[in-house]
């Protein structure tokens, strides 16, 4: 299905059965270019193997692991033993399911840029895809350096193996992020790959969308009649959104991200993807190209949260030495591979609004960093206090209360660890007097489901097999994105804005939380209600 296609969501009790009930995509080739990289081996493998696992992956479908380093197929399948063993759940691999798993893997060599190692890739693939059977239907996941995007693409183009419309092949290609690193050159990308590419051949991957919490951010919305009416100006007082992570750059990461930084990292699209689930409007179908589409107004209608110029409404940091998780932490300027004067942002924190009918004058507060307390995302809507405050609220422990302030309803969907939804509300104390208690409803998909949440990654690579582009990213979005996010990278770095340290396990900078004092509120701590 192209991403111009409304996605068909399928009725369960058409689903017919195979060992697992589970429907297995139609038979293709899965190619993944930069197969000795960290994001195959931690994510892509193991994520495959559960696909195959839960019985929705095709048994013809062969895996072929793309990089530039010789390597034998068995050499290749002894690699990823250890990748998927180390990161699948406990008792799923067995001897038996891994040499059946194994079976499917191949190994090509390939130098992406190099256009004359296309021909011995092509000549590579047909024998695997002759035995298979899946001439002609083809995934290639580009788990590379964003810089060899276009290469592969140009490579494959040349190499015959993007296929016209008219034809009854296919190939997906998959981008991982960063597509761009702000708006000229994500523009010129997209430019450039059309050359080659059809939208619909294109899959942008932000895995943020691929997790379960994450999806259900419209289905609690527009799967219940109750909460939607109160999603607007009238009821929310305002939005936090939080993308905290404790970790600093471990695993060499350093050399990547002090190119990035929090605002490209993560903000502008993990970030920005939560606040367009939480403010779109109800779609017409429940289909890729509805849901681009209301996405897409919430990103053209977001605008800085204060009137003054950018530093009034963004707030860099920088991690300093301090304690995470009980362990010292070092400086981000002393972790490996950061130059000792960067002034790359590790954390970030902004105040915007979304400028419609429904949310003006809301103001939705966004912040993501490195090296916080703990690793936690979720999205907390405040309600507004009722009009007039008829009973005083207390906090007790015991018999022995406290009069304390006025608590609003608070509405929060933890996107990850301890996946849930909380919503708190006033209710009486018991006793002689009138007076609030706070409480909380809370819906804890544990304890609910009793079963591990697939990853991301699955969901992903299934919806690219199956031709489902709702969950990624198409290219006016993208840019809408960039183009909220990319006044304020000029702005940095015109002014040479220099971030501001906060201490290593902390929540983030001073003006942070001034950034929300000035407006009489305060940052959520994640781990209370
Ligand atoms: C990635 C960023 O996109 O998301 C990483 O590049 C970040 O820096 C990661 O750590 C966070 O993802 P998750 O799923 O662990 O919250």
């Amino acid at each position: 299905m192209s991403s111009d296609q409304p996605s068909v969501v399928t009725a369960p009790q058409a689903i017919p059965q195979a060992a697992t009930g589970h429907v297995p995509a139609g038979d293709a080739t899965i190619m993944i270019f930069g197969a000795s990289g960290d994001l195959t081996a931690r994510k892509l493998m193991p994520a495959l193997f559960d696909l195959w696992y839960e019985g929705y992956l095709s048994d013809a479908s062969p895996i072929i692991g793309v990089a530039r380093r010789p390597k034998s197929d068995e050499e290749f399948r002894n690699e990823i033993f250890a990748d998927v063993n180390g990161n699948v759940r406990a008792g799923q691999i067995s001897p038996e399911r891994w040499s059946q798993f194994a079976s499917r893997l191949h190994y090509l060599q390939l130098d992406i840029a190099n256009p004359s190692d296309y021909a011995p890739l092509v000549n590579g693939l047909v024998p695997i895809e002759q035995a298979a059977g899946t001439q002609g239907k083809r995934v290639v996941y580009l788990a590379t350096a964003p810089d060899l995007f276009l290469s592969a693409v140009e490579g494959l183009s040349q190499s015959g193996l993007v296929p016209g419309r008219e034809s009854a092949d296919w190939l997906r290609v998959v981008f991982e992020k960063p597509f761009g690193h702000d708006l000229a050159s994500a523009q010129e990308l997209s430019t450039q790959l059309r050359r080659f590419l059809r939208e619909d051949q294109i899959y942008r991957i932000d895995h943020y969308l691929g997790k379960e919490t994450v999806q259900n951010i419209l289905l609690f919305r527009f799967g219940n009649s109750i909460f939607e009416p109160l999603f607007n100006r009238n009821h929310i007082d305002h939005v936090q959104i939080t993308v905290a992570e404790s970790q600093g750059m471990e695993r060499g990461r350093g050399g990547y991200y002090d190119h990035s930084g929090a605002l490209r990292d993560v903000l502008q699209n993990h970030v920005l993807q939560l606040l367009c689930l939480i403010a779109m409007e109800p779609p017409a179908l429940f289909g890729a190209r509805d849901l681009h589409d209301e996405k897409l107004k919430v990103l053209k209608a977001l605008s800085g949260g204060n009137r003054g110029d950018v530093a009034s409404w963004v707030i860099p940091g920088q991690y300093s030495a301090g304690v995470v998780d009980g362990k010292p932490a070092a400086s981000y300027l002393s972790e490996e591979r950061i130059p000792p004067d960067s002034r790359t942002e590790t954390y970030v924190a902004m105040k915007v609004q979304v400028d419609n009918w429904r949310w003006a004058g809301v103001p939705f507060y966004l912040r993501t960093g490195k090296r916080m307390p703990s690793r936690v995302s979720e999205i907390a809507i405040q309600f507004k206090l009722p009009p007039l405050n008829l009973f005083s609220t207390v906090e007790c422990e015991g018999d022995i209360c406290d009069l304390v302030g006025a608590r609003p309803n608070r509405l929060v969907f933890r996107i990850q660890p301890s996946e849930s939804i909380k919503l708190s509300f006033s209710t009486k104390r018991p006793g002689m007097n009138y007076q609030i208690h706070p409480v909380t409803m809370d819906f804890n998909y544990d304890a609910t489901f009793k079963q591990a949440l697939p990853e991301a990654y699955e969901r992903l690579l299934l919806d690219v097999l199956r031709g489902d582009s709702t969950l990624f990213l198409r290219t006016d979005e993208l840019e809408a994105a960039w183009q909220f996010v990319t006044p304020v990278l000029e702005y940095w770095s015109r002014h040479q804005t220099v971030p501001e340290p906060y201490r290593a396990g902390s929540w983030g900078p001073r003006s942070a939380d001034d950034l929300l004092l000035r407006d009489s509120r305060n940052w959520r701590t994640p781990s209370s209600t």
